[in-house]
Parts: C-alpha cells; sequence; structure tokens
C-alpha cells in the first residue's frame, strides 16, 4: 500500500487527486494500491490515515473554500506516515520556499518527493539530490518542465548512455501563444496579451512569463539534471518578448522565418539563455499555441524532438503520475 500525501491543492495538486480516483483499476494494476493519507493548502489540511475523500477534498477547494483549518505542511511531515509526497504549492525562484522545506524535510526522513514545483530545484538541485542519495529517498521532478511533454525522463531512461550536446526548447506557453498570434495576426504584443488575459492563458500579472523568467527556471533545471552542469538561475542571460513587434514578424516571415522564445542550454557553444529567436517556419520548434517543445542534440542518437502541453492540471498531473510510477518501478514501493 502506497501512501501520498499531497502539499498544495491549486490546479495541479487537484488535479493529481482527480487522476487518482478517476484511474484507479489503470494505476492499481502499475503500481499495486494506494491512498492519499493528507492533503494541504496554504491554510489547512485534512489527515486521514485510512484515505482522505478526495472528492470532497476537491469539492471544498472548487468552490473556493478552504481546508479545514488546524493543520500544517509540516505537522503532516512530522506526524503522518507516508511514502511519498507530491509537491505543488507555489513556485519561488527566490527562496524556493515553501517547497523547499517541505522537500528537505521529506529527503531527510527518506520519503520519496515527486514534485511540480521548479523553485525548489532551481534554489538547491544538488543540495537536494545529496540530500535525497544519503537519506535513500528519490527526487522526481519531471513536472517542472514542460507538462504533460515527456523530458526529464525521456533524456535519463529512453537516451541513457548519450551524451547530450544541447537542448533548445519552447518551454512557455504563454509566450508561444503570443508569438504565434502575432505571427499569424499581425496585432501587437499588447493586444494580444490582453486576449490572452481574458481567456486565462496570460496572468494578471505575466512577468514572469513574458519575461522569460519561467523559461529560464525550467533551463536551470534542465542544465542542471540532464547535463551535469551546476548553474544558477541568474547564469541565465535573458530577454523577454515584451519589445517584439509585429513588424518585426513582416520582415522574419518576408525571408522564411518565425520568431519563437527559445531556452537553450549548449555544453559545446557555452550557451545558456532565454531569447526571442529567428527560427525557420519549417523547423520543428516552430509550433503554435500555447504548446512546449525541445529538440535535444545526443552524440549517438542524434537529434530528438519532442512536444506537448506544457501546462495545465490534468497534464501536469499526468507527468506527476508517471513519476509516481516510475518511482514504483525503481522501489517496488
Ligand atoms: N498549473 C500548471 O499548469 C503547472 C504546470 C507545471 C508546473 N506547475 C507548478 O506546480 C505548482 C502548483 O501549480 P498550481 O497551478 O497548482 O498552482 P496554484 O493553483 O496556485 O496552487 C498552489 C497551491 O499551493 C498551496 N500552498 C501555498 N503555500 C502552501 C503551503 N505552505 N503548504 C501547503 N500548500 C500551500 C496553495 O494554497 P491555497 O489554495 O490555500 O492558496 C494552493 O493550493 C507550482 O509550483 C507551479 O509552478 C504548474
Amino acid at each position: 500500500m502506497i501512501r501520498i500525501a499531497i502539499f498544495g491543492f491549486g490546479a495541479v495538486g487537484r488535479g493529481v487527486a482527480e487522476v487518482l480516483i478517476e484511474k484507479r483499476d489503470l494505476l492499481n494494476g502499475l503500481i499495486g494500491d494506494y491512498r492519499v493519507v493528507a492533503v494541504t493548502d496554504s491554510k489547512g489540511g485534512i489527515i486521514d490515515e485510512n484515505g482522505v475523500d478526495l472528492r470532497r477534498a476537491i469539492e471544498i477547494k472548487k468552490g473556493n473554500g478552504r481546508l479545514p483549518e488546524g493543520v500544517t505542511t509540516l505537522d503532516v511531515i512530522e506526524s503522518v506516515d507516508f511514502d511519498v509526497c507530491v509537491e505543488a504549492t507555489v513556485t519561488n525562484i527566490e527562496t524556493g520556499e515553501p517547497g523547499l522545506t517541505h522537500i528537505r524535510e521529506c529527503l531527510r526522513r527518506g520519503i520519496d518527493v515527486v514534485t511540480s514545483n521548479k523553485g525548489p530545484l532551481v534554489v538547491a538541485y544538488k543540495e537536494l539530490v545529496r540530500l535525497a542519495e544519503k537519506n535513500d529517498a528519490k527526487l522526481m521532478f519531471e513536472a517542472t518542465v514542460g507538462g504533460a511533454m515527456p523530458i526529464i525522463k525521456l533524456v535519463r531512461n529512453d537516451l541513457a548512455g548519450n551524451e547530450i550536446y544541447s537542448i533548445k526548447g519552447i518551454l512557455n506557453g504563454t509566450c508561444n501563444y503570443i508569438l504565434s498570434r502575432m505571427e499569424k495576426e499581425r496585432l501587437t504584443y499588447e493586444q494580444i496579451l490582453a486576449e490572452a488575459k481574458e481567456l486565462g492563458i496570460a496572468e494578471a500579472d505575466p512577468t514572469y512569463d513574458v519575461e522569460g523568467i519561467d523559461a529560464a527556471a525550467k533551463l536551470v533545471i534542465l542544465a542542471n539534471s540532464l547535463m551535469g552542469m551546476d548553474v544558477k538561475f541568474d547564469d541565465v542571460e535573458r530577454v523577454g518578448i515584451t519589445n517584439i513587434t509585429p513588424n518585426a514578424f513582416e520582415i522574419a516571415m518576408e525571408k522564411g522565418y518565425t520568431i519563437r522564445l527559445i531556452a537553450e542550454v549548449d555544453r559545446v557553444e557555452e550557451i545558456l539563455r532565454v531569447s526571442p529567436r529567428l527560427i525557420p517556419i519549417q523547423h520543428p520548434l516552430a509550433i503554435g499555441g500555447t504548446l512546449n517543445a525541445a529538440l535535444i542534440k545526443t552524440d549517438t542518437a542524434g537529434d530528438i524532438v519532442v512536444v506537448g502541453r506544457g501546462a495545465g492540471s490534468k497534464e501536469t498531473a499526468s507527468a506527476i503520475i508517471s513519476d509516481l510510477v516510475e518511482l514504483f518501478r525503481c522501489r517496488g514501493l
């Protein structure tokens, strides 16, 4: 019986809970029996060692309600027996908190961690990996980069034995949506951004996305975890998309190019940057809408391209569930 605790019960935490409810038969076949023994949000939580009523918890949060007060995530870590934590609290790439403390405390106790939270990995990747090794725990983070698009386990498992020369990717769906609409409709950045906010594709404060901060955080995770580098967020050269004009698209398209926000790490060329780049219209990275994509250059396998939905509650849950299955496979929990 795998006992799971879910920290953070927003879009991703609830998406995971929904998949755990809806796919119980399928997942029982893959990981055996499981139960969620605790869920928490920023102000409270539910603990039930016989299994939290996830449907009820989802209902409470969907109605903008709060989980019952009086339970904190740290209480759960200290007092509840569980095997794996799903850490899906808010990202903070400066301090990594609150996720960094949650992850440290779980790993210290030998509890495996599956997370969608970029902050702790951007701030303290090496420390967390060492902590996990020291305590014979696993740290899984497929969901931090590319949502449903497989990249971490793809490189680690399916491309094992390859040297990774470079990864070039579209790692922010909001920017890609804005740029691909500017390409098609030649409207201004401001016009598309306003519509994207209305559609819920862009946040009310879109700085994190449009200044390339989110993509840079993901790039740091890829560089450190897949390319053996030891880079920090501030090492990333970063330019966002706010100054791109319809005219820039006009000129690019006349020459057979489009413009995309590309996150790029290249060991040979010593590149670590996020910036708008000219991309040939037929290139696999010239994708449209909110999709994410990555082109991975390797020594033996050659070039590999992956494309997928980079965000969304269920899409991100897909990556978290795949990490849970991987955990089970390597541990037989
Ligand atoms: N949404 C996506 O498509 C997506 C994709 C990939 C990665 N991610 C990452 O996944 C994480 C979750 O994203 P999301 O979209 O689910 O965010 P969200 O909807 O804003 O939910 C965040 C959750 O974290 C909770 N929280 C904050 N502080 C907490 C604490 N100390 N203890 C326990 N819970 C705490 C919040 O509580 P309240 O409910 O009380 O506010 C909320 O339930 C973020 O790190 C995000 O960057 C998201």
